[in-house]
Formats: C-alpha cells, sequence, structure tokens
C-alpha cells in the first residue's frame, strides 16, 4: 500500500535528512527515546505560524534565553514579552502566549498536558498547534496538516482538485499516511520534504524519497499541483 510504503519512506528519509533546529532533539538523541521538551515544541510552533524558520530562529533562541519555561513566561511582563515579539508581526499572538503559558500554569501545574482536547482547550491553541504540540512533543497519534502537507499530499495522490476546495480530501490523504508509530517525526518529515525537496515551485523530485511512489512524479507534473483557484479580484 502506497501509505504505509511512503509513511516507512518519509521517516528513513528523515533520520538522515531531518533539518537541525533548536527546539528538535538530534538524531543520536532520539534514537536513546529522547523527547523533545513541549514548552520549546509549543513556543516554536506558535512562532511558525505565518513566519519562516529562518526568521523565528533569533527569536526563539532570545525567548528561551530569557524564560527557559514554561512558568518563567507565565511570570514575565506583558509588556517585555510584547517587546521581545516586536517584528514577528500578529500580535494576537504574543497575547495568546503569555494567556497560554498562565494557563498551563495555573491549571495543569506547569506541565503541557499529554491530550488533545486537553491542548485544543488552552487558550491561542487551535487545530494546527494542538497536532503539532500533540504529535510532535508527546508522539500522539494526530496529524499535522498546513500548505507544505497540503502540497506534498497533492503532488503524492495527483489531486486535481483545486485549493482552497481539496483541503478536506487533502487533510483526509494526510491522515492516512499518518504512522500510529513516531506520529511526531513524520509529521516534521513531511513538513521537512514540502519546505526542501517538494518546493511549490522547481520541486527536487530526482532526491526525493517519494519519487517511485509519486503519482504526480510519474506523470512529470508535479510542479503543476496543487491546482489553485484563481484569487477573485475585491
Ligand atoms: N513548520 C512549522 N513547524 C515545523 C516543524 N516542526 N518542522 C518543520 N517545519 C515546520
Amino acid at each position: 500500500r502506497i501509505e504505509a510504503e511512503a509513511g516507512a519512506a518519509l521517516l528513513h528519509w528523515y533520520d538522515a535528512h531531518a533539518r537541525q533546529m533548536p527546539w528538535r532533539v538530534g538524531p543520536a538523541a532520539r534514537a536513546t527515546g529522547q523527547r523533545p521538551d513541549p514548552y520549546r515544541v509549543w513556543l516554536s510552533e506558535v512562532m511558525l505560524q505565518q513566519t519562516t524558520v529562518a526568521a523565528v530562529r533569533g527569536y526563539f533562541e532570545r525567548f528561551t534565553a530569557l524564560w527557559p519555561d514554561v512558568l518563567a513566561l507565565a511570570a514575565a511582563p506583558d509588556a517585555q514579552v510584547m517587546g521581545e515579539w516586536a517584528g514577528l508581526g500578529y500580535y494576537a499572538r504574543a497575547r495568546n502566549l503569555l494567556k497560554c503559558a498562565r494557563a498551563v500554569r495555573d491549571l495543569h501545574g506547569g506541565r503541557f498536558p499529554a491530550d488533545h482536547d486537553a491542548l485544543l482547550a488552552l487558550p491561542g491553541i487551535g487545530r494546527y498547534t494542538a497536532a503539532s504540540l500533540g504529535a510532535i512533543a508527546f508522539d500522539l497519534p494526530l496529524t499535522v496538516v498546513d500548505g507544505n502537507v497540503e502540497r506534498v499530499m497533492a503532488r503524492l495522490f495527483a489531486v486535481e482538485q483545486p485549493l482552497p476546495g481539496a483541503k478536506p480530501a487533502l487533510t483526509d490523504r494526510a491522515a492516512a499516511l499518518t504512522p500510529k508509530l513516531r506520529p511526531g517525526d513524520h509529521a516534521q518529515a513531511v513538513m521537512d520534504l514540502g519546505a526542501t525537496i517538494c518546493t511549490p515551485r522547481r520541486p527536487a523530485c530526482g532526491i526525493c524519497p517519494l519519487m517511485d511512489l509519486c503519482m504526480a512524479r510519474a506523470e512529470g507534473r508535479a510542479a503543476e499541483l496543487p491546482r489553485k483557484l484563481a484569487k477573485k479580484p475585491k
């Protein structure tokens, strides 16, 4: 089955090619079963919404130097946090960041809950963040869907329907691909693949771990997918 084969190929590729990021655990530590710190995963995922990995790195390093854990952040003065956030944009994210840190302190004793519904109930944690935090930090079998994941699914399964209408179908595809073991590494593998190989333009199909499975690649038209409905002029 293509799903099982693609899932295995992605994890195999991730073990050799995962991008190093300050909130990730390296392959050697991962092999010993070490998990990433939920606080760092949460902070990175909130920062990465609407912002690139390259832009986030410096902010992430400054935030974690100032506030190494969720209790430290919860105790920070609002104005200082907003000041450190300056430049990242979407300031509601920073306000929700503080609300969430304080809710984790007040409702969960300073530890992020390893439960999907409890994560979703926290301020500022929506579908995307609950899934990514749950999968990456706690290995809950959740499917993470962002623009990278949608693009990889559209190509792997040669989905012709344009975005945004195709979103539910692409989400279903992504869910079918998510393995029960290592769902967090799987999620990050698909995101890394989309960011580095299965790129919007000029995808590097020749070095893709899914090249033998990809339906769009078989037809030589990966770069044409996903289709997008032309935006209506306002
Ligand atoms: N974009 C958002 N979160 C990410 C992650 N954990 N890995 C790679 N890219 C991402």
